[in-house]
Formats: structure tokens, C-alpha cells, sequence
């Protein structure tokens, strides 16, 4: 199904699939890193853990009419996906103030935002993934004014269905990041991950933290934790 590796990131490979020239095979690590890689370490079983997760989630926004890059999930660590041109944003929704927003805006850890919160990080290893604005995007990447505003207007849309979602199973979707891409013909979907790697989840009535906090802060055990998550989607269905 693989064929030459197109790209390795801190937490998957891109290769090109040897079906189908369109499309790719993305891989999951089991590595974990934090602080633009600084905190690094591999979790035994992590990748199969997030490729189950994102390959729960895709679909599931696939049948609300959230059009994505995913195609299938094809084994344990790997899933089929549209081939896409990834924009080099980081778009993070905020529905409660923790992580980078309280330090660097001094809001009280755990409060609500009225309305969710949108912020844009440039996705450069080298800057280490700056917030910028619109204007900084418009320059920095090939978007316009009408690509941004679709993806703003997408990712409120993922939030209010994923909040939901999470709410069911017990979960408080605190705040996640996106990626989204192009393909061939233009059109801009959603694509990369989502699980405890790029959301944060609260445990709605111990308040615990379910995501990858737990090694960024080193409070708990990663594996257990996204174990957890992975159970209570296999018990949602
Ligand atoms: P932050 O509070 O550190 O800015 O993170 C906001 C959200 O984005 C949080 O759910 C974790 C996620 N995230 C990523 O997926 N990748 C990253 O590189 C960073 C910094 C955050
Ligand atoms: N994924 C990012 C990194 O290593 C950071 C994070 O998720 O906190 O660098």
C-alpha cells in the first residue's frame, strides 16, 4: 500500500500510497514530543491509539458535512487519505482559557469564553509556530480573505459538533488545532489528526485530564489516558 516516504513529522509519516497516485498513506509514531520537540518520547502503542481515534473522528464529522482528506483507516497505524497542499496554519479553536492563551494573555486558567476563540499559529518548526493574524496569513501563505473566512467558518462548525460529541461521552472539549488543505481541484478541506495529541479533553466530572497535557506536564501515563478516550468512543457506537 506504501510506496516512497514523501515527509516525516513529529508524529507521522506521509507516504505516497502505490495504488493510487492521488492518494497517501499516512503512518502514525508512537512518539510524543512537546515543546517544539524539546520533550520527546515514545510511547509503545500511541500510534495505533491515535490512528483509531482520528479514524473515529473523521468520519463522524464526514456524516455531518465536514468534508475532510480522509478516505479509510487501513490497519492499526495507518490510514488512506486524499492527497492534499497543507496550508501552514495551525487553526486552535478555544471554548476555555488554559495552555498558551493564559500565559500569554493572562486569562484565569479554566474560565469560558463567551463565545469560542479563534487564533492562528504559522506552522514553522524554525519560528516555532508563531500566533499570527489574518493580515500575517494573507502574506505568509497562499490563502485569501475568502479561504480564511471558510476555514474560520469550518472550524466553528467542527467545534459545535465536536463539542457535542465529547459532551456525550463525558468529555469537555477545552480547545483543539486543525489543519487544512487543498486538493487538487482547489477546494479546501480539513485535513491531518485529531485526537489527544491535538485536543484537550477534560473529564467532565473528576475534571481530569485526558489528552497530551499529561506528558507536557508529566502528571500522568499517556497510554492509559488515550486508552480511556478510545473506550468511551468504541462504547459511544
Ligand atoms: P496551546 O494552548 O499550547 O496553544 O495549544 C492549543 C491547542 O492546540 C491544544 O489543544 C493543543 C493543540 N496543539 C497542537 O495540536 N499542536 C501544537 O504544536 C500545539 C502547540 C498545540
Ligand atoms: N506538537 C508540538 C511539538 O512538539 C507541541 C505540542 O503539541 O505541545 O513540538
Amino acid at each position: 500500500m506504501k510506496a516512497e516516504l514523501l515527509y516525516e513529522g513529529k508524529a507521522k509519516q506521509v507516504y505516497r500510497s502505490s495504488t493510487d497516485s492521488e492518494k497517501l498513506v499516512l503512518a502514525y509514531k508512537n512518539d510524543a514530543t512537546a515543546f517544539n520537540g524539546k520533550k520527546k518520547e515514545s510511547f509503545p502503542g500511541k500510534g495505533r491509539l491515535n490512528n483509531e481515534i482520528s479514524s473515529f473522528i473523521f468520519p463522524y464529522l464526514h456524516e455531518r458535512g465536514i468534508k475532510s482528506h480522509f478516505v479509510k483507516r487501513l490497519n492499526e497505524t495507518e490510514q488512506l487519505v486524499m492527497e492534499t497542499e497543507i496550508i501552514p496554519l495551525e487553526i486552535v479553536v478555544r471554548n476555555l482559557a488554559t495552555g498558551s492563551i493564559t500565559k500569554r494573555l493572562g486569562f484565569e486558567e479554566g474560565s469560558l469564553f463567551e463565545s469560542p476563540l479563534i487564533e492562528l499559529f504559522y506552522k514553522n518548526d524554525e519560528l516555532d509556530d508563531p500566533l499570527i493574524n489574518d493580515d500575517h496569513a494573507l502574506l505568509l501563505t497562499d490563502v485569501t480573505h475568502k479561504d480564511l473566512r471558510e476555514i474560520k467558518v469550518k472550524a466553528l462548525e467542527i467545534n459545535t459538533v465536536l463539542k457535542e460529541f465529547f459532551q456525550s461521552i463525558n468529555l469537555q472539549l477545552v480547545d483543539f488545532k486543525l489543519e487544512f488543505g487543498r486538493l487538487q481541484n482547489g477546494s479546501i478541506v480539513l485535513a491531518d489528526e485529531i485526537s489527544p495529541d491535538t485536543c484537550r479533553l477534560w473529564d467532565m466530572e473528576t475534571g481530569a485530564k485526558m489528552d497530551k497535557d499529561v506528558f507536557r506536564q508529566g502528571t500522568g501515563d499517556l497510554i492509559s489516558v488515550y486508552e480511556q478516550i478510545l473506550q468511551r468512543l468504541e462504547r459511544w457506537v
